[in-house]
């Protein structure tokens, strides 16, 4: 039997599930939502969950620092700086206002920047090291430098990859599936992927039985469904099990993301609206807004109990909203 990993609570635990009653109504389904807005930790989202995992590993390693990277709207960064700064740990991340894969080019429209979880980020005295927009692997090529930075004024540091997604982040949504299991059942759960241990874990959690689950991608990158899989062969080691999941196992949609990551989509602004006017429920335009609105789409090819969860990311709303510089 494996040994459970370490676990530092930090959220409020398990998270409200409820039923959509008038957005239900008035589209004519059966529509529920899982407030992981509402896991309390560093104003909630679903990093609080991965963060349980990984700053208990972190302790457990001995660090002093963690480094990370991510957009500078990150809600990770902003949740794992919050978790950093209560444990005495320094906390270093390497942001850019607009990472992007080169191969489908730099995305334009409105962007939030700063304010919003930069500004926590400060406030908590994260060491934000902002670089010039640029890919993704440039990305993780200055955090792994300002991670050697430390390591040589002594420091000892513990790596934390984008987004939390380690096998330990998938694992803090394997349990956020049994969570909800226990909730109630579903037909079907939708939720938005990026770095992909939300999905993946949700995924893991549900293999085998009959509910469907639906990643919407927040980002164009084919290899993000490549991510899900390694995740869940890593989590599946954690676990110590024999349930290999392969690139078919995953129900991943990439048309709602956009004009690319970080940027918003019209798509996503109309559907935060439709949740805010029925419901009076708050979505982020980065992830939740754009989950809702592929939601919202497939909801013809879906039938019966249809769970949606919000994965938070609420600060962004308060950021500044600027157009990105074309080209
Ligand atoms: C609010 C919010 N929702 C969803 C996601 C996507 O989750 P994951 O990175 O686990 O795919 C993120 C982070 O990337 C997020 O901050």
């Amino acid at each position: 039997m494996p040994v459970e990993p370490p676990r530092l609570p930090l959220a409020i635990l398990p998270t409200p599930v409820h039923r959509l009653e008038r957005l239900s109504e008035a589209l004519g389904v059966d529509l529920w939502i899982k407030r992981d807005d509402l896991t309390g930790f560093a104003l909630g989202g679903n990093k609080g969950r991965k963060l349980e995992y990984l700053l208990a590993d972190a302790l457990r390693s001995g660090a002093d620092a963690v480094v990370t990277c991510g957009s500078c709207q990150s809600n990770f960064v902003r949740q794992i700086g919050v978790a950093c700064r209560m444990l005495g740990l320094a906390c270093g991340a390497a942001v850019m206002d607009l990472p992007y894969e080169p191969e489908f080019g730099r995305p334009s429209g409105r962007l939030p920047r700063r304010g919003g979880n930069e500004l926590i980020d400060r406030l908590v005295g994260v060491d934000l090291r902002i670089h010039p927009d640029g890919s993704w692997d440039e990305l993780f090529g200055h955090a792994e430098r300002l991670a050697q930075e430390y390591e040589a004024t002594g420091r000892r540091v513990y790596r934390v990859p984008v987004g939390g997604s380690s096998p330990l982040g998938a694992y803090a949504f394997y349990r956020a599936g049994l969570e909800v299991q226990e909730q109630g059942a579903f037909d079907c759960v939708v939720c938005p992927s990026s770095s992909g241990s939300t999905h993946s874990g949700l995924a893991y959690a549900y293999a085998g039985t009959a509910t469907r689950v639906i990643g919407i991608s927040c980002d164009p990158e084919p290899e993000n469904l490549d991510d899900l899989v390694r995740l869940c062969t890593g989590l599946n080691d954690l676990l110590g099990r024999g349930k290999s999941l392969d690139r078919s196992s995953f129900d991943l949609h990439f048309d709602y993301v956009g004009p690319g990551y970080g940027v918003l989509s019209d798509g996503g602004d109309g559907a935060s609206r439709l949740l805010l006017d029925q419901e009076g429920i708050f979505l982020d335009p980065v992830y939740t807004a754009k989950a809702f609105a592929g939601l919202l789409d497939l909801l013809p090819g879906l039938s019966g109990r249809i769970l949606f969860w919000h994965t938070g990311g609420l600060p962004t709303l308060f950021a500044e909203t600027v157009p990105t510089k074309s080209g």
